[in-house]
């Protein structure tokens, strides 16, 4: 990949909003997303305007995107696992394919009625950096920027800019790490656990064309 002119500023944003659901005219999941495990835990609503992952006792479920994103800003409204949570994970992340994957994750860890949830990020890079630096990586949550990853390709560290990902979100059981360190375990009689996916808009993501992110801007 040559390096961009320098007065290009190309920020990575990935954006995630947990929130109440809305009546949304965005994204349809059928159109943009393939249930990839669980498959009859996973439901299309709303004529695919509203995706939802189920969990019980047999399994957990999960999608990815069609598309493959190499930056760029996406959105995804969640409603996280309602009531007693304690022992689920909705993980929400990108990931790019193969031995030296990059990878951005949001992992929401459940917990018991009332008590607050957990959320873990995480940033896997393995895609060999260059010498651009102009790229930002911001975690955003309804909005509030809740984590920066400097890029320090300058300085040796991989950054992930590099390798194309592809959306994914699971809902998964781990009750024995998750909820206060595996102390609180998935309450099976609450089961099916359920989270919901509305308003998926990836209108300002750049797909895998390289040539394409030369000529733009983003803030
Ligand atoms: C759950 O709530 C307890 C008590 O407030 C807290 O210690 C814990 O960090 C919370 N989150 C998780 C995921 O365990």
């Amino acid at each position: 990949m040559a390096s961009p002119p320098s007065s290009v500023a190309a920020g990575l944003l990935i954006s995630i909003l947990a929130s109440l659901l809305m009546v949304s005219s965005a994204g349809n999941f059928h159109q943009d997303f393939d249930i990839v495990w669980g498959y009859n835990k996973a439901k299309f609503l709303n004529y695919g305007q509203v995706l939802t992952l189920n969990l019980d006792k047999e399994s957990g479920s999960g999608f990815q995107s069609k598309n493959e994103y190499l930056f760029g800003k996406i959105d995804m409204q969640i409603k996280l696992v309602p009531g007693n949570s304690a022992g689920t994970v909705t993980a929400y992340y990108l990931s790019s394919k193969g031995a030296n994957w990059d990878e951005i994750d949001f992992e929401f860890l459940g917990n018991v009625t009332g008590e607050p949830y957990i959320l873990h990020t995480n940033v896997f890079c393995q895609g060999k950096g260059n010498r651009e630096q102009q790229f930002y990586l911001c975690f955003y949550v309804d909005d509030i920027p809740i984590r920066e990853f400097e890029n320090m390709e300058s300085y040796g560290i991989p950054f992930p800019k590099h390798q194309p990902m592809r959306i994914y979100s699971t809902l998964w059981n781990a009750d024995d790490w998750a909820t206060r360190g595996g102390l609180v375990k998935t309450d099976w009689s609450q089961a099916p656990f359920t989270a919901s996916y509305t308003n998926f808009n990836d209108d300002n993501a750049l797909y895998l064309d390289l040539w394409t992110i030369f000529f733009l801007r983003f803030k």
